[in-house]
């Protein structure tokens, strides 16, 4: 866990959240992907020097969960217990995540505070009780509207199937509390209207848009036919919607009702990043609940578009069998956390493949990249005794590099801190690696190391040092994407005795011209991307 630094006491943090996920089973590439975006936003914005909460947890209670725990012959609370620290949170830390916290929602932190969020909702006459029949899909914990049913086929014939997970669904028919939603629907559009940004990209909230105007009913948000979740206050055979439940988690987990003083310098989220296929609840749901109580609403909602496998949205049930270790294990972590992102608009679905894999890694992070790294390292050991030489001779050639850098970094900034266009960011840094590598191709230093002559000497120096101070660059730039391999390249450069840690460099610093002094210890460390292995 990253911790926030205490001298920005006070100030509001830019707040990101991931979707708190489901413990039935253990995390998968999808999941990891909606948590690694988050956590190169928020380092992103961490080097931005600006203080930062990133929160991500899970979400415990409901049928789901429940009946994967009675399938294991074990309580749902036993059953969370082990998910969480024996899958959950391991991954998170093999992936270098550095959220600043973690919710369980079977925390007693958040329950009592859920407790109170509805029992407040139900003194403002926002809750009533009420009877509903309908067909309701467990995997999405969400009662389902005839019209978006599809038809069984083969062993579910005759049957009606959620459209996501293409399972039947059950007729439930309840008693239960409900939650006045319909009242809210003006009230969002008017929100959607003036806030555009607050749902993207533009695609989801066309579609939010569309949903909410056709009209909202309210939302049952107890369920009484079984018992693993949190109690209603005031009736006690009745426990909460797992999703009523679940939402909270972004309040309780920053202060709601117990920390006030936290809860103003965080909530509301900056951003919630959420998979598409949750994005109603999200934009939906979330704020009428919110407004039903008087907070805030989120200043953005980003949904993620789907990993897809076979043409289906990626799920422990068709995942073909790959984890996320066998990923990091072939191509290593720093890899991993930019392949999904640099290769898929964020946004939009993508398809994994490991051909694709392989060859961006080889073209780009081992080639571009990491041989650039490499060949600079050895060229000033070899020539300079590896102490950076001065720059005596910027010319035409080198100015077009520094503009180039400052271009990327502009570019970058914009793109992954503002746009959350990730592939777009990294792009902007790569193009400026392969700008270096053409630099490089043409100004070819080790033919002009042939020649003695101190005239040559000095352009030697300028080259090197020119495509050194552009690896300075990269390292910072490229910090909250692929940490490990920046700091191995910081190490590399002997940047730190004189800039400081690396984690320190600013994205606005990144792009000025001429920050490495002259007479750093280059060293030629390991290779930031090894060739990969030949086993697949
Ligand atoms: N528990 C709810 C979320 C509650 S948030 C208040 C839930 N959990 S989940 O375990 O099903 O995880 C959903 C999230 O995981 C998605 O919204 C998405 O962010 C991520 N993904 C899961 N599968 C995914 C893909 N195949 N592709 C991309 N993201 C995916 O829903």
């Amino acid at each position: 866990m990253a911790a926030t630094g205490s001298e920005q006491e006070g100030t509001r943090a830019y707040y990101v959240s991931t979707p708190i996920y489901y413990v039935n089973d253990a995390p998968h590439l999808g999941h990891a992907y909606t948590t690694v975006a988050g956590d190169v936003l928020t380092r992103w914005h961490r080097q931005r020097g600006e203080k930062v909460w990133y929160l991500t947890g899970t979400d415990e209670h409901g049928q789901k969960i429940m009946r994967t725990a009675e399938a294991n012959g074990v309580t749902p609370q036993e059953w969370c217990d082990k998910l969480v620290e024996e899958s959950w949170k391991p991954l998170w830390e093999h992936l270098r995540i550095a959220n600043d916290d973690f919710i369980r929602t079977t925390e007693k932190r958040h329950t009592d505070r859920v407790r109170e969020f509805v029992q407040d909702l139900y003194d403002r006459g926002e809750i009533y009780r009420g009877g509903y029949e309908g067909p309701y899909c467990v995997p999405c914990e969400e009662y389902k509207t005839y019209g978006e049913l599809l038809d069984g086929e083969g062993e579910w014939e005759g049957q009606k199937l959620c459209p996501i997970h293409k399972k039947p669904v059950e007729m439930l028919k309840e008693e239960n509390y409900f939650f006045k939603l319909s009242a809210y629907a003006e009230k969002l559009l008017a929100h959607y209207e003036a806030h555009p940004e607050f749902i993207q990209p533009e695609s989801a909230r066309n579609e939010v848009v569309q949903f909410v105007r056709q009209g909202l009913e309210d939302l049952s948000i107890s369920r009484s036919t079984f018992d693993w979740g949190v109690k209603i206050p005031w009736d006690d055979k009745h426990v909460i919607y797992v999703w009523i439940d679940a939402l909270l988690n972004y309040a309780t987990a920053v202060g709601y009702g117990s920390d006030q003083k936290k809860f103003e310098e965080t909530f509301p989220a900056d951003v919630h990043l959420v998979g598409k296929d949750i994005l109603r609840f999200h934009a939906v749901i979330w704020p009428a609940m919110l407004m039903a109580n008087g907070l805030p609403l989120p200043k953005r909602v980003a949904a993620n578009g789907w990993l897809m496998v076979g043409g289906e949205k990626m799920s422990k049930s068709n995942l073909t069998g790959i984890s996320p270790h066998e990923l990091t294990d072939h191509f290593g972590v720093d890899a991993y956390r930019w392949y999904f992102l640099r290769a898929i608009a964020f946004g939009q679905d993508g398809s994994f493949s490991w051909e694709d894999f392989s060859a961006r890694y080889t073209s780009e992070l081992a080639n571009d990249y990491g041989n650039l790294a490499s060949r600079v390292a050895a060229m000033v050991g070899k020539y300079f005794d590896g102490a950076l030489p001065e720059a005596t001779g910027h010319g035409e050639a080198e100015q077009a590099i520094a503009d180039g850098l400052a271009r990327a970094a502009r570019e970058a900034d914009e793109k992954i801190g503002e746009q959350l266009d990730f592939a777009g960011g990294i792009a902007a840094v790569f193009d400026f690696i392969k700008q270096v590598n053409g630099y490089l191709t043409e100004q070819a230093p080790w033919k002009v190391a042939k020649d003695t002559s101190a005239e040559a000497q000095e352009r030697l120096a300028t080259i090197l040092y020119t495509a050194a101070e552009s690896l300075r660059a990269c390292a910072v730039l490229l910090n909250a994407v692929m940490p490990e391999s920046s700091a191995k390249l910081w190490e590399t450069l002997g940047a730190e005795p004189a800039l400081g840690p690396l984690s320190e460099q600013r994205i606005a610093d990144a792009g000025q011209w001429g920050r490495l002094p002259a007479g750093t210890k280059v060293t030629k460390g390991a290779a930031l991307f090894p060739r990969l292995e030949e086993t697949k």
